[in-house]
Formats: structure tokens, C-alpha cells, sequence
């Protein structure tokens, strides 16, 4: 089997303040750490049939991200996360040569004021012109993300957004619901956010539309015209190995689990690497297929697994059986943290 790779680019023009993922606006340091990246992958010869670069804004460090993927080996699906106020055709043409197949613009919104509540470096037509970019320079896989439930967003202007994604021909959209997560500036901020009601319809409302327009849903947040899923994500929530470089990123492997520290003048000294390296146990890794696997609207294979929690969710009608298999039912979808702590 061949594994996955990917690749922590801890980089951003501007920190977005509902972020939490690791990265940094100093972006002086991009060339040692692309070399030492480099160096960190000498240590694996795998064969890698996904690669992901992810961030941070990969594309926010533009020749040392295209001297990065120009040094990596050809994958069947070669990922770079984007971010529309970062690019140019010649960039993405430059990705394009050097290997990349996919692409995932980080656009949120295709409304000017949820995007500047979000604090974005990008406006929504700014975002259009990425997409057609990508397009020029040959990408014909390219994927959005979009927030739900984000300060100002209501039904109606959700429809725009969705609207949007229809008239730009899109394969693949990732929905994320607005995190509020500890120690950003959002936290604890006063913010004009919709209700739990109205976050649910939104959510639903986004469901459908997608649905309508063929890009059916696979995962909680995710949905793709058939064939076009995320294979390298699909990994992650089918337990599949993956290895991680770069500060921050974590791999599963070997039937062990490790993360590299979040710290770039450490990892780039040849620190932090590898950190809280744990062998996952036979108990461990059937407690991950059940809360990782069930987050795909397959569901997972069932043999008689939990049998207590799982008749339990069934009876409260948060999960269904069929054909050997369980998955999350609608209900069970709007309510997943509660049925994901049963295995944890
Ligand atoms: C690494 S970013 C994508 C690429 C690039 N950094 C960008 O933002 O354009 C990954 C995605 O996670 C989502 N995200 C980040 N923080 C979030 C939060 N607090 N709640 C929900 N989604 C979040 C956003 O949709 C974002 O595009
Ligand atoms: S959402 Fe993207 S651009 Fe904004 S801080 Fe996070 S990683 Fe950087």
C-alpha cells in the first residue's frame, strides 16, 4: 500500500483571526526551511501515491513552494491549498509544471463583507480570478473551501456563495462550520453569528444545493462530483499510513503515531521531529475506525464492534444499520461530536 505525504507549510500573508492552525506571517525563512524539508523526506523511501502541501498559505512563499514541489516525486493526486490573494497565472503555471494536479483555493466567501469579517486578504471577485486563473494555467481539479455560519452569514447569502460555486463549475467544495476556537481574537469576541437553528439550516441548505448540482457528499464537511473526493484526505478517516514533514505536521506509520513540534527555528535545526511517538494498539486503532471512519457518509464496515454504544446511538436514532455496515444518520450528522465521544 502506499502511503501519503504531506507537507506543513507554516506561512501566511496575515493571520485570519478564527485561525488556528500553526503558521506564521515572517515569511524571511521560507528558504531554509524548504531545505530543510527536503532533508526531512530523505529520511522515508516510500513510494507516495497523494501528496498534500497544506498550511499555513503554501502558495504565500511562491518560488520556494514551486522549488519544493519541482523536488518532489510525481503522485496520482498532488495537492497545493491556495489562497486567492496569493496567486498569479504564472505561479499556478509554474505548479502546474512542477507536478501539482490539484488544486484548493481557501475561499470562505464569495461575499464581500463575510470575507472581511473574516479578516481575509482577499475579495470575492479576487476569488473568481483565482479559479479562472487555474484554469488557464490547466488545472481542471480544483477544489473550494467555504465557512458556514460565519459572522453576518444568513440563508440567503449562503445561496450566493452556492450559487457561485455552481456557475464556476466546481468539483469539489469543502463546507467547514465556523470554529470558535480558544486563543484566536474571535474567541471571546462579540460577533454576529447565527443561531444553532440557523447554523443547522445553513448547513442543510448547503447540503442540498450541492447535492443538486451532482457533488454528493462524503464526508461531513465534504462533497465532490463522483470521482473527484479527496483521496489524500480520505486516508486520514479510513486510517490509512501517511507520512507528515515540516513543523507542525503529523504522520501515522508503521503502526505508530508522531507530530513534529510547532516550531520552525527548532525543525529547522533538525529539532523537534517526531515528538510524542506512540505505537496506536490493536483497541486504539478499532476506537479511530469507529470516530474517524464514521465522519464518511459510507459509514464503516460492522461486525459486532461497541455493541453497547452502538445499539444506544442506534436507538436514539443518531446511527443506522445496513448491509453490514453503520453510518450516521441525518440526525446523526447535526449531533457527530456526541456519537464521535463514544469512542474517543
Ligand atoms: C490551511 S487553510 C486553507 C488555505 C489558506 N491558508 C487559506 O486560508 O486560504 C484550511 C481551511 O480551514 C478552514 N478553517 C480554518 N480555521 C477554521 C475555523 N476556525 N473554523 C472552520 N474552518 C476553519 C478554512 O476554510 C481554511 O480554508
Ligand atoms: S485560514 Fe489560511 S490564510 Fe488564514 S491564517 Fe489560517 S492558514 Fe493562514
Amino acid at each position: 500500500m502506499s502511503s501519503g505525504l504531506y507537507i506543513h507549510i507554516p506561512f501566511c500573508v496575515r493571520k485570519c483571526p478564527y485561525c488556528d492552525f500553526y503558521s506564521v506571517t515572517d515569511r524571511a525563512g521560507a528558504g531554509n526551511y524548504i531545505d530543510a524539508v527536503l532533508g526531512e523526506l530523505k529520511n522515508y523511501n516510500e513510494k507516495f501515491d497523494t501528496i498534500f502541501i497544506g498550511g499555513g498559505t503554501p502558495t504565500s512563499i511562491g518560488k520556494e513552494l514551486v522549488r519544493l514541489c519541482e523536488a518532489l516525486p510525481d503522485a496520482e493526486e498532488f495537492t497545493v491549498e491556495a489562497n486567492p490573494g496569493t496567486v498569479d497565472t504564472e505561479l499556478l503555471k509554474a505548479l502546474k509544471s512542477a507536478g501539482v494536479n490539484r488544486l484548493s483555493f481557501g475561499v470562505q466567501s464569495f461575499n464581500d463583507n463575510e470575507l472581511r469579517a473574516l479578516g481575509r486578504i482577499h475579495t470575492a471577485v479576487q476569488a473568481e480570478e483565482a479559479v479562472s486563473m487555474a484554469r488557464t494555467a490547466g488545472f481542471d481539479n480544483i477544489s473550494v473551501d467555504l465557512m458556514l455560519s460565519t459572522p453576518f452569514q444568513t440563508a440567503k447569502s449562503v445561496k450566493k456563495n452556492l450559487e457561485k460555486v455552481r456557475e464556476l463549475g466546481l468539483d469539489h467544495v469543502s463546507a467547514y462550520s465556523l470554529i470558535i476556537e480558544e486563543g484566536t481574537p474571535f474567541y471571546g469576541a462579540e460577533l454576529p453569528l447565527p443561531s444553532e437553528d440557523e447554523e443547522r439550516e445553513i448547513y442543510w441548505l448547503t447540503h442540498d444545493f450541492l447535492e443538486d448540482m451532482g457533488l454528493k457528499q462524503y464526508e461531513i464537511s465534504n462533497f465532490a462530483r463522483p470521482g473527484r473526493e479527496c483521496r489524500h484526505n480520505i486516508k486520514y478517516w479510513t486510517l490509512e499510513p501517511y507520512i507528515g514533514l515540516g513543523a507542525a505536521a503529523h504522520s501515522y506509520h508503521g503502526g505508530r503515531r508522531c507530530g513534529n513540534a510547532p516550531d520552525i527555528a527548532a525543525y529547522v535545526r533538525g529539532g523537534g521531529r517526531n515528538v510524542g511517538s506512540e505505537v496506536v494498539d490493536e483497541n486504539e486503532r478499532l476506537r479511530e475506525r469507529f470516530w474517524l471512519g464514521l465522519r464518511m457518509t459510507g459509514g464503516i464496515a460492522y461486525n459486532g464492534e461497541f455493541p453497547d454504544e452502538v445499539g444506544k446511538l442506534v436507538k436514539k436514532g443518531l446511527l443506522e444499520r445496513a448491509d453490514g455496515r453503520i453510518r450516521l444518520t441525518k440526525k446523526g450528522i447535526d449531533l457527530a461530536n456526541l456519537v464521535f465521544m463514544e469512542f474517543v
